[in-house]
């Protein structure tokens, strides 16, 4: 990057002057009390934002654009499950939001309670959302493809007084109903929430269980106003909590605060995302994820833009038939002019006939995002030769809230190299670091971890749900000797200080941009009868970038020589992950050993297994225990 261009300039103000930096972004959105103080980090690696500001995210993403463009869209919703198509105004929003909020205030709600949100991509999932921060109230959406053990062990940490749910989602025309998942999930929690309030979609049939659930329709009916006002929450209160999948089973309720998110959205949206306010922004992520939080919610919202909200595949049509252009008709039909989406679906879209970006006029799309995964570049260059637009990787993770390293291309637009997300972010202190040594790695393409000094910028993590001592211990004390952030990706900086992310340093795997942690998938399976131990590791995939492969050893060690047993073990196998996890974590084949690759001290060698089966090289193996259990997978494999 070279010294003296404008984004070097940004960048180094937010890096040697924080507060002056963020006291001016902080001026794109609205307080009802200024801070008095910018930045507090007296307490490393935890770190206060905005103290003594008051302020109020649904404010910012609704209420403030009242004035001004009341009668301007805010929410599109598009349904190809359903064939449903419908725009929402601010004040339509305003209106709708204020009636969940009323709704869970009658529900007994109150600032600080959690709110469990498990829905489908319909406008009620955003209501909710905008409720919750309308009245103080913590949201906690799970992501609608998990099924009853993942959901249940969500709402065990979270404690939810309410859990806001509909009777059913729906993809490519398959019906999934939640609302028996979210029973069981509820039976086995010790955590038993008061209420559940339901939507209706007239899907799949609901049994209402008495005193607990209501259907929203009814409470809404019972109100006797629905004029809800914005609670105004101190900067630093919790806005949400959203889980993500670490190096152990249990997932992490990562947490965020009010105001440094709301400035951080503000600002991306602003410097990174160039979404201007009376604009359409399309984000074809979920909800369930952090991308649905920031940028198909909060961020466009607070930006004054439209926001798009897409349920359904990228290659049906309204009517469920086979379209591989809806999304270049929508982005035609509503005039977008940033979208955002991940290398996966782009890969899907390959497959379709080139004709079909053609087809559509999409003069109004100024950038396409992609993130979640890496962009390989034959991706990359299909859909930027397609298009004629630029096309921006960046890198981020749930933690973050926001890109941490991408091009900033409305302070300086900045070439794009293939491969490679672009430079750090405004207010991230981004380093490699030698993983062993702890020492900082300089020189160009040089491999070590990515991370992250403090102060860690607004919209950052604040710490772990209910759990400091997991923040700390997990995120901050992985390097030796050095208080980082550890972000948990290998990563290289070339001689113009762009970075290439190369993969998890941990048992995170990301399949088709959805981000999954191994030990969940082993430990549901452990939880088969008929396996003794298995290892689930993560195999390159031409579409989905990843996909979770498993090896067992059964008890029966009949699987082992009988075809006709090993392959009903297997089905069993994946259905088990399919109930209680989810389809998204099931893995793609079951393979069944008599013995694991292990350390001579007992541990997995998952990563030796995983470089077999992309048939590379397994690396150092003198401390391996067993080394034909490597050869029996390398044969399985082929086999
Ligand atoms: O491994 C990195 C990968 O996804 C992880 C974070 O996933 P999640 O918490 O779901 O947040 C996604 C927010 C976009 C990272 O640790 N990852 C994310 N973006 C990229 C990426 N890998 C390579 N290139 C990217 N652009």
């Amino acid at each position: 990057m070279s010294p003296h261009s404008r984004y070097a300039e940004f960048y180094r103000r937010s890096i040697e002057a924080p507060e002056d930096f963020w006291a001016e972004q902080a001026k794109l959105i609205d307080w009802h009390a200024q801070p008095t103080r910018i930045l507090d980090d007296a307490k490393p690696p935890f770190v206060n934002w905005f103290v003594g500001g008051k302020t109020n995210l649904c404010h910012n993403a609704v209420d403030r654009h009242l004035p001004t463009r009341g009668d301007s869209p805010a929410l599109i919703h598009v349904s190809t499950e359903t064939g449903t198509e419908r725009t929402y105004t601010f004040s339509q929003l305003h209106e709708e939001v204020q009636r969940t909020a009323a709704s869970l205030l009658a529900l007994g709600v109150g600032k600080g309670d959690r709110v469990l949100i498990y829905m489908p991509m319909i406008p009620q999932a955003a209501f909710a959302m905008l409720a919750c921060a309308r009245i103080g109230a913590i949201h906690c959406v799970v992501f609608g493809g998990f099924a009853s053990g993942a959901l249940a062990s969500r709402i065990e940490d979270a404690a939810p007084k309410v859990v806001v749910s509909a009777d059913a989602g729906s993809r490519g025309g398959k019906v999934v109903a939640y609302k028996p998942l979210l029973d069981e999930a509820i039976r086995v929690s010790s955590h038993k929430p008061e209420a559940v309030l339901l939507s209706d979609r007239g899907l799949a049939p609901m049994e209402l269980v008495a005193g607990r659930d209501h259907l929203d329709s009814e409470v809404a009916a019972r109100l006797s106003s629905a004029d809800v006002p914005c609670e105004w929450l101190d900067a630093t209160d919790i806005s949400y909590t959203i889980y993500t999948s670490g190096t152990t089973g249990r997932p992490k309720g990562v947490q965020r605060d009010t105001g440094g998110y709301a400035v951080a959205l503000a600002a991306s949206m602003k410097h990174i995302f160039d979404g201007r306010a009376g604009e359409t922004y399309f984000s074809t992520s979920d909800i369930g994820w952090v991308v649905g939080h920031s940028y198909i919610v909060y961020g466009p919202l607070i930006a004054g833009m439209a926001t798009l909200m897409y349920e359904g595949l990228p290659t049906q049509g309204m009517n469920r038939e086979p379209d591989g252009g809806i999304w270049w008709r929508l982005v035609e039909k509503y005039k977008v002019t940033v979208m955002f989406s991940a290398p996966t679906a782009v890969r899907v879209l390959k497959k379709q006939d080139p004709a079909l970006l053609k087809k559509y006029d999409l003069s109004s799309l100024r950038a396409l995002f992609l993130a979640g995964e890496p962009l390989d570049e034959p991706t990359a260059r299909w859909i930027s030769d397609g298009l004629g637009v630029p096309i921006i990787d960046n890198y981020w993770q749930t933690e973050s809230g926001w890109p941490i390293i991408t091009l900033a291309n409305a302070v300086e637009r900045k070439p794009s190299k293939f491969g490679s997300p672009g430079v750090p972010m405004y207010g991230f202190k981004v380093k490699i670091l030698d993983e062993s040594t702890g020492e900082e790695l300089t020189a160009p393409n040089e491999k070590g971890v990515v991370v992250i000094e403090g102060p860690t910028p607004p919209g950052f993590m604040q710490t772990v749900w209910k759990d400091d001592a997991r923040f700390v211990n997990t995120y901050w004390k992985s390097v030796p000797g050095r208080m980082v952030y550890s972000t948990f990706d290998w990563g290289i900086r070339d001689e113009d200080g762009y970075f290439y992310i190369l993969g998890r340093t941990d048992d995170v795997i990301n399949v088709a941009g959805h981000r999954l942690g191994t030990r969940e998938i082993e430990e549901c399976i452990s939880g088969h009868a008929g396996v003794a131990e298995v290892a689930v590791v993560g195999v390159a995939d031409a579409l989905k970038g990843q996909v979770a492969m498993a090896f067992a050893v059964p008890k029966d060690s009949q699987a082992l020589s009988d075809p006709a047993r090993a392959l009903t073990l297997e089905g069993e196998v994946m259905q088990r992950v399919n109930d209680e996890l989810g389809a998204v974590a099931r893995p793609a084949r079951v393979r069944f050993v008599s013995a694991l690759p292990k350390t001579r001290s007992g541990k997995l060698l998952r990563r030796a297994i995983q470089a077999v089966c992309e048939q590379r090289d397994p690396g150092d193996l003198t401390t391996m225990d067993d080394p034909a259990s490597l050869q029996q997978i390398r044969q399985v494999v082929q086999g």
